[in-house]
This record gives structure tokens, C-alpha cells and sequence, in this order.
């Protein structure tokens, strides 16, 4: 092609250009190391003398009018973009200065609830209806509140049974289970009451499917005049039948735990789960607990429970490991 047809032919296509991309292909088509230009004034070199003179001078004219149409363009863009910008039109206000307003807008991913946030809110949320309030503990217990207070006896082989990771310090620990709660609870507040606790916990052992050094409990627990084991089974059927959107069957297993007197595992059978699945420990409130707190055990009585939620959250979704919940593994979370 001869200069005069590139002229005319650049000249139309940079009038029809309206945004960056368009003039960032159209300099390459004609400036570029391949461009149309640019084969031009390579070809000079092949021409006599004067001829190439000539030639030469108009190429290079062109080469700095063409430069400079684009220029204005990259201007008139720009403040094209800035005007659309200045009206509303983008939230990248500031990336760039220009703009394609043409170009798809951006989907940004969401996040979303990990899935033992989510079955303790839901957890949280059918307490909530029955009148339990949600309390919070300290991860770092002391030793009384942990195991004296709950009426565990001094070295009594009862206290190995929640394999305790000790610190340094003198009597502190990382709580095995959220049951302290019920002590500081208490401790401040008068009867009756209806609580609910949350948290994490801690045991020294070894990690397996079943087993992690961290985990999540709930706890409960309701004091009043009269409260009884009935009114203990009541309140566990009616969360599980909402939690697993379900009707289940619920056994009492006798079983021991120094804070509570009677003590029960509970178990749950039905729907999905065709034998029985032992889910918490519970009992009804032990006389030594109350008077750790200052409550009179003859005016007052109530049923404490603790459910491992991580248990829950597996038996809910038909999890199978409990290390996946801790693995920051996306392909396992984004299934929630
Ligand atoms: N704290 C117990 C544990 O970690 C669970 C438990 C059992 C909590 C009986 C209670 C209870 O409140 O009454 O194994």
C-alpha cells in the first residue's frame, strides 16, 4: 500500500475509534515493529536518493500528525471516562484513566459462613426461641473453675478423663469443656435462668477422624423452682427435631459426671440415623455446684447439658472427619 491509501485509510479508522483497546490495536497496526507505517519508511531504503528524500520527509510527517491525532484521542477517551465516572458510572474510580465503558462488569466472589458457624447459629437461634440466653466464656480457665467448683475432688482419676493441656502458670488451663460457664454464671446471677454457651475447647490427645485438640462445645443450662429431667428431654427433642428438621427418638443412658447428679448420655435414633448415636452428656444440676455458686440446692434445681458441636455439625451434613472443619480446605468448604 502506498502512503497516500494509509493516510486515508488511518485517518478514517481513528475517527470511528471509541475506546482504549481500539487505539492501543489501531498504534500497533500502524506504528508497531509490523505496522503499516512503519513497512513504509523501511521500504525507503530501497528507493534512489532523491526519491527517498521525498518519501521520506512525507512518511515522517505523517508518522507525527498520526502520533499526534492519537494523542487527542487518548485524550478525548480519557476525559470521556472521567466524565462517565464523575456521573456514577463505575466504582474503579481511580484504576485507571480511562475507561472502557463498554466492558462487562466485574462479579467478585462471595464468602460465606463456615459450616460450624452455621450450625451454631442455627443452634443459637432455637435456644434463643426457647428462652435461652447466649453466654460466652474465657478459653484460658483456671483449675477452680474448670474442675473444683464442678465438684470434680482433688486428684480424683476423674480429672483425667478431660486430658488438660496446663500451662506454665501456676493453676491455668485451657478450658477442657465450656462447663465453667455454668460456675461464673451463676456466681453473678440469681435464679432462674435459662443459658446457652458456645466455645471453643481443648484436650490433650491425639488427633484422628474423630478427634481433634481443638473443638467446639455447647453447653446448657436451666435453673428454676422445679425443673426436672421431663423438662430436660422436652427442651433436647424440640432443638434436634429443628436442627435436623426431623422427628427423633431420645434415650436417657444413666452415665457419670461429677457436676451433675443424676448424670445421662443422650442418645438419638431415627430418620437417617438408624441405630443409637450417643450426641451429649447432661444430668440434673449436683447440690456441690450450687453451693460453689451460693445458690441453696433445696430452693433451686435445674438439667446442664454439653454437646460437642462439631459432632452435631458432622452427623447434620454426613461429615466424616473432624480435621476437615479446621483444614482451611476450600473444596471441602465451598460445599456449604
Ligand atoms: N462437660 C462434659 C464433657 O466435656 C459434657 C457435659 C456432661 C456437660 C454433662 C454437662 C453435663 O453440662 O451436665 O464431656
Amino acid at each position: 500500500m502506498d502512503l497516500k491509501q494509509i493516510e486515508i485509510q488511518a485517518l478514517e479508522e481513528i475517527e470511528k475509534i471509541n475506546n482504549p483497546e481500539e487505539l492501543e490495536k489501531f498504534k500497533i497496526k500502524y506504528l508497531g515493529r509490523k505496522g503499516e507505517l512503519t513497512a513504509v519508511l523501511r521500504s525507503l531504503k530501497d528507493l534512489p536518493l532523491d526519491e527517498r528524500k521525498k518519501h521520506g520527509q512525507e512518511a515522517n510527517k505523517f508518522r507525527s500528525e498520526l502520533e499526534e491525532l492519537i494523542k487527542q484521542k487518548q485524550e478525548e477517551l480519557s476525559a470521556q471516562g472521567l466524565a462517565y465516572r464523575q456521573a456514577g458510572g463505575s466504582r474503579l474510580a481511580g484504576q485507571t484513566t480511562q475507561l472502557d465503558i463498554t466492558a462487562p462488569g466485574m462479579i467478585l466472589p462471595h464468602g460465606h459462613l463456615h459450616p460450624l458457624t452455621q450450625v451454631l447459629r442455627q443452634a443459637e437461634e432455637i435456644f434463643g426461641s426457647m428462652g435461652f440466653e447466649v453466654v460466652e466464656g474465657p478459653d484460658i480457665e483456671t483449675e477452680y473453675y474448670n474442675f473444683d467448683a464442678l465438684n470434680f475432688p482433688k486428684d480424683h482419676p476423674a480429672r483425667d478423663a478431660w486430658d488438660t493441656f496446663w500451662l506454665k502458670s501456676d493453676k491455668l488451663l485451657l478450658r477442657t469443656h465450656t462447663s465453667p460457664m455454668q460456675i461464673r454464671y451463676m456466681e453473678k446471677n440469681n435464679p432462674p435462668l435459662r443459658i446457652i454457651v458456645p466455645g471453643r475447647t481443648f484436650r490433650y490427645e491425639a488427633t484422628d477422624a474423630s478427634h481433634s485438640h481443638t473443638f467446639y462445645q455447647l453447653e446448657g443450662l436451666m435453673v428454676g423452682k422445679d425443673i426436672s429431667v421431663a423438662n430436660f428431654k422436652a427442651v433436647i427433642e424440640e432443638f434436634l427435631k429443628k436442627l435436623f428438621k426431623q422427628n427423633l427418638e431420645v434415650r436417657l443412658r444413666p452415665s457419670y459426671f461429677p457436676f451433675v447428679e443424676p448424670g445421662f448420655e443422650v442418645d438419638v435414633k431415627g430418620g437417617k440415623f438408624k441405630n443409637w448415636l450417643e450426641i451429649m452428656g447432661a444430668g440434673m444440676v449436683h447440690p456441690n455446684v450450687f453451693n460453689a455458686v451460693g445458690y441453696n440446692p433445696s430452693d433451686w434445681q435445674g438439667f446442664a447439658f454439653g454437646m460437642g458441636l462439631d459432632r452435631i455439625a458432622m452427623l447434620k451434613y454426613g461429615i466424616d472427619d473432624i480435621r476437615l472443619f479446621y483444614s482451611g480446605d476450600l473444596r471441602f468448604l465451598k460445599q456449604f
